[in-house]
């Protein structure tokens, strides 16, 4: 049985994970691929600790340089995070000839387009399927199975540190800040968390979702991104009250030539299967013009599934290897000279409904004077509902638009929030009638 020899960067929480898949799972791996993987090399900055893992067999360096450019490497595993120095070591590995696979969100979402162009000239394979949903085969549904469809909409609970943080707020009424403390403990969150609480996280996986299932370039940098810091619990409970859970929701829609990427806190209905989705775990809908709704479902992050999805990559490229990667599906789903530069959709344009809450001065007429500026706007209510008042002469009001664009309902607000009788605390979100 032939060799396939693998080297890791990174020996941190999810390298630990590959590395001990690769050592406690040989036997398995093998029966199913017909060769043997081999950890080889690793590479870490502090090599001075306890792996809780037996790597006597590993050849372990400070240096990556020493594994990206090694003789004995066929495949790179790249868990270092960030986009440097992980986009030079993944670059330097794919021109020494190695396959490279990574679980790096921020650098595909980043700088995928170029290193994609450069594995396809070097003839090696770069894979990320860890990158999105951590180790559910999301991706790979995309590309593979559901290949034959127009995809019509993509929607995706796709940070594990926001789903448990909204959870525990829903179901313990627990504060924000404590919650997210728990999710670093337990190894969800990013370096820096903000991150992953303001939204840049799911925007990374968004924009790679959105090019693959729409034949595109990956545009990250125009996502609409907002983060769940402003959500309170009593949001979770009023949207509850009104049938909705609120998700840190990522939103792609195809309109033409154009793409509607989004990320925001958004209210679901509660009977919708993405509402169901609690904790952790993530899932990603894709709809299709033949096969219809789809769902995918598990655990977004963490060091056993995300391992789990970075080792399925390593195990796609050995199995065709020395010589086979052209028969790979392309890495987005299309072939390079196939995908377009579609255009974003400015946010402006794209079309919501929305949720609006007000803190107002508890006085008669209020309510008339903002439902006759939605009014102006031609923009129609859903639902109205005000709460206790407060200590002082105020009290919140939640309003539940109908759709409008999203350029109308800014202007709207804009003229509600100059009232004199609108306190400045006013929280917007969005809402999506998911499946
Ligand atoms: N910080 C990410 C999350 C890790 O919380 O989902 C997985 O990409």
């Amino acid at each position: 049985m032939k060799d396939i020899r693998v080297g890791l960067l990174g020996l941190g929480t999810i390298g630990l994970g590959a590395a001990r898949i690769l050592l406690e799972q040989q036997e398995l791996m093998s029966r199913r691929l017909g060769c043997r993987l081999v950890l080889v090399a690793a590479a870490d900055r502090s090599l001075d600790r306890d792996f809780g893992l037996d790597l006597s067999s590993v050849r372990l360096s400070s240096d990556a340089q020493d594994v990206v450019t090694a003789d004995d490497v066929d495949i790179v595993i790249e868990l270092i995070g960030g986009y440097e120095p992980a986009r030079t070591f993944v670059a330097t590995a794919i021109e020494h000839g190695k396959h490279v696979v990574t679980a790096n969100k921020a650098l595909i979402a980043k700088h995928g387009d170029e290193l994609f162009a450069q594995a396809e000239s070097n003839g090696v394979v770069l894979a990320f399927e860890a990158a999105v949903g951590g180790g559910i085969p999301c991706l790979k549904a995309l590309r593979e199975g559901l290949a034959a469809n127009q995809i019509e909409s993509i929607y995706g609970i796709l940070n594990g540190t926001c789903n448990y943080i909204l959870t525990r707020m829903e179901n313990e009424g627990a504060a924000f800040a404590d919650v997210l403390r728990d999710a670093q403990a337990l190894g969800y969150a990013e370096a820096d968390p903000t991150f992953d609480v303001e939204g840049v996280d799911t925007a990374h996986k968004l924009s790679i979702l959105a090019a693959m299932a729409f034949g595109s370039k990956i545009h990250f940098d125009e996502v609409f991104t907002e983060g769940i810091s402003r959500i309170t619990p009593d949001d979770i409970h009023s949207a509850h009250e009104l049938g909705y859970r609120i998700k840190l929701l990522g939103v792609a829609k195809p309109h033409g030539e154009q793409v509607e990427m989004r990320v925001h806190p958004t209210l679901i209905p509660l009977s919708s299967q993405l509402a169901q989705v609690s904790d952790s775990y993530n899932a990603v809908q894709a709809s299709g013009d033949f096969v219809e709704h789809t769902m995918y479902f598990g655990r977004g992050a963490g060091e056993r599934p995300t391992a789990s999805a970075v080792i399925a990559d390593v195990m796609d490229i050995a199995r065709v290897l020395p010589g086979g990667v052209a028969y790979l599906p392309p890495a987005m789903g299309f072939i390079a000279a196939e995908r377009r530069d579609l255009a974003t959709l400015p946010i402006i344009d794209a079309e919501c409904e929305y949720y609006l809450r007000l803190m107002v001065q508890d006085d008669s007429g209020v309510l008339a004077t903002i439902t006759s500026i939605l009014a102006d706007h031609h923009i129609s209510l859903e639902a109205v509902m005000q709460k206790e008042r407060h200590a002082t002469h105020s009290v919140p009001i939640i309003l539940l638009t109908h759709t409008t664009t999203e350029g109308n309902f800014q202007a709207a607000i804009a003229r509600i929030i100059a009232l004199d009788c609108v306190q400045e605390d006013v929280l917007i979100l969005r809402k999506e009638q998911t499946h």
